[in-house]
């Protein structure tokens, strides 16, 4: 058998959220401690310096290259600063996960104005904000890969107004990037994670809540931030060099089966 080179050899990236809201490993964190797994120089983007310090202690831990760099990624002069902080590092940037975002619960008639147009700006605008810096040093080598996190709350109803129309506006950003970027080599997709237990969601959950997520599904199993960061590294590697702007599920394929309804506030499901 041929020795297997790492998927991402040579290559650099960016990872926005890269730190965990808590205890354990969140998405952002394992799909950093993936890259860098397998060859890739990883900056770790937070505004969070120390949960993003974190990460990059188990990275090193494993021998992998990452350096930290705090932002926050609402802001365009901070995102343009983390994308020459990248080709300053590491002298290149090819990959950028898009991964911030934050949840927020409530029908249109209980959201306020302010919750609202928060939740706008850390889902959706850090996209553009991020993107924006990085693609142009993306061009400068030829191309990259971009991966925008959304979730199956911007595909079906969760009780989120505000989330579930920022997660499909993540859908609609990565579809126009697509088309937008396809001809400079850089490929724009986008993962829909399902009800993964995370440390963004822990905290607000007690065991049988979690034994409903986890039954809700076909396959009955409860998936993590690692089944997400695998995702990731899959669209984010030359393997996946034909796919572009496509939307993938990783959810034990629970959108197979609606109408199940899964209330995330009460934790209750219904079949
Ligand atoms: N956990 C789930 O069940 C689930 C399901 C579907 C989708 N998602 C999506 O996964 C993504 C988050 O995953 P995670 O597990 O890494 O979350 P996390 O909350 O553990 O970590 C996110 C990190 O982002 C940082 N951050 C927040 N706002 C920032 C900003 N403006 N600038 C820079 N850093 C900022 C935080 O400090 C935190 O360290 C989100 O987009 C979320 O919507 C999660």
């Amino acid at each position: 058998m041929p020795e297997r080179r790492p998927r991402l050899e040579g290559k650099v990236a960016v990872v926005t959220g890269a730190g965990t809201s808590g205890e354990g490993v969140g998405n952002g964190k394992a799909a950093a401690v993936l890259f860098a797994r397998e060859g890739a120089k990883v900056l770790l983007v937070d505004m969070a310096a120390d949960r993003a310090e974190e990460t990059r202690v188990m990275i090193e831990e494993e021998g992998g290259v990452a350096s930290v760099f705090q932002a926050d990624v609402t802001d365009g002069d901070e995102c343009a600063a983390m994308a020459q902080a990248a080709v300053d590092r590491y002298g290149r940037l090819d990959i950028l996960d898009n991964n911030v975002g934050i949840s927020a619960r409530g029908s249109v008639v209980d959201v306020t104005e302010e919750i609202w147009d928060r939740i706008m700006t850390v889902n959706v605008k850090t996209i553009y904000q991020a993107s924006r810096a990085c693609i142009p040093k993306m061009m400068e080598t030829g191309g990259g890969a971009i991966v925008n996190i959304s979730s199956i709350a911007g595909l079906r109803a969760h009780s989120q107004a505000p989330y579930t129309t920022s997660k499909a506006a993540v859908v609609g950003i990565t579809i126009s990037m697509a088309g937008d970027h396809g001809p400079d080599n850089i490929r724009v997709n986008c993962i829909a994670p399902g009800l993964v237990y995370t440390p963004m969601v822990a905290h607000r959950m007690n065991d049988e809540q979690r034994e409903a997520r986890k039954n809700a599904a076909p396959l009955r199993t409860e998936g993590d931030s690692w089944d997400v960061a695998y995702a990731a590294l899959f669209l984010c590697s030359d393997e996946a060099r034909w796919i572009n702007g496509v939307v993938l599920p990783v959810d034990a394929g629970l959108l197979t089966v609606t109408p199940v309804t899964y209330n995330t506030i009460s934790g209750q499901a219904r079949f």
